[in-house]
């Protein structure tokens, strides 16, 4: 049976090995090519799809990735409920690395992205409403599942979008606070409104990788992002076995 659930691994993510792999596919879409092959198979009983947001390799940056494409291609096989993993920078004293978070709000400062499917041959102008913008019945179970677990996770905080590849400065940081973000990452958007516009249900669960910009005395180093994120990813892995089995009454 086609899957009905599929999970974007983030920086981190890029494979899935708790996921029994029972084939790949490699589809186009009208929008171009999705970031990495669909890789289904079997997950706590559940048939789910995998795609690996940055490519199978890692070298997709934030502003090079086929959003469209990726949501597109779920949507097309017949996917409803998607569960999106991603790196962020903790803004909120108490967003400390290697914490989870599921965002419910989302501040976007991306440009220049495909960010609609609603703007070519369209019979009428079409603005979704993206008030909440996360399915709040998929993050409710993602929330049960995390406490289930023991697990510490933020349930409320708002994502704010930057354009990267760069990390931010202080004061683009501090005005992101301002603004009211508690975490800051660069593939939260257009990915979430596109999933909208689909029909799609689509959650985040966040691994805080390091504090954002100005947070923390000196530089941000990539051995720090790593170092916090290979932690943060065996507990998605194990949040993810978790919820799977629970999403068929969303
Ligand atoms: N900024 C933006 N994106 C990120 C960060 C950050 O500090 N850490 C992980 N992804």
């Amino acid at each position: 049976m086609a899957p009905t659930i599929a999970i974007i691994g983030g920086t981190s993510l890029t494979t899935l090995d708790t996921l029994k792999i029972t084939h790949r596919e490699t589809l186009s879409t009208p929008y171009g090519e999705p970031s990495s092959p669909l890789i289904y198979g079997e997950l706590s009983g559940r048939n789910v799809v995998f795609l690996s947001r940055h490519g199978q390799h890692h070298t997709l940056p934030p502003h090079r990735i086929n959003y469209r494409a990726n949501l597109w291609v779920l949507h097309h096989i017949g996917v409803e409920q998607v569960l999106a993993t991603a790196a962020v920078g903790g803004i909120r004293a108490d967003m400390e690395p290697g914490r989870l978070a599921f965002p419910d709000q989302i501040v976007d400062y991306t440009w220049g992205r495909h960010s609609t499917f609603f703007e070519d041959n369209l019979k009428e102008v079409t603005h979704i409403d993206f008030t909440e913008p996360y399915c709040s019945a998929l993050r409710e179970k993602l929330i049960q599942a995390a406490r289930d677990l023991g697990m510490t996770a933020h349930e409320s905080c708002a994502y704010g979008a930057t354009q990267g590849p760069r990390l931010e400065t202080a004061a683009e940081i501090r005005r992101m606070e301002r603004d009211g973000c508690d975490m800051v990452g660069m593939t939260g958007m257009p990915e979430a409104a596109l999933a909208r516009e689909l029909g799609l249900s689509y959650a985040a669960c966040a691994v805080v990788a390091n504090w954002a910009a100005g947070k923390s005395s000196g530089p941000i180093t990539m051995a720090e992002i790593e170092r916090n994120l290979a932690s943060g990813m065996d507990r998605v892995k194990l949040l993810l076995a978790q919820v799977i089995p629970r999403l068929e009454a969303v």
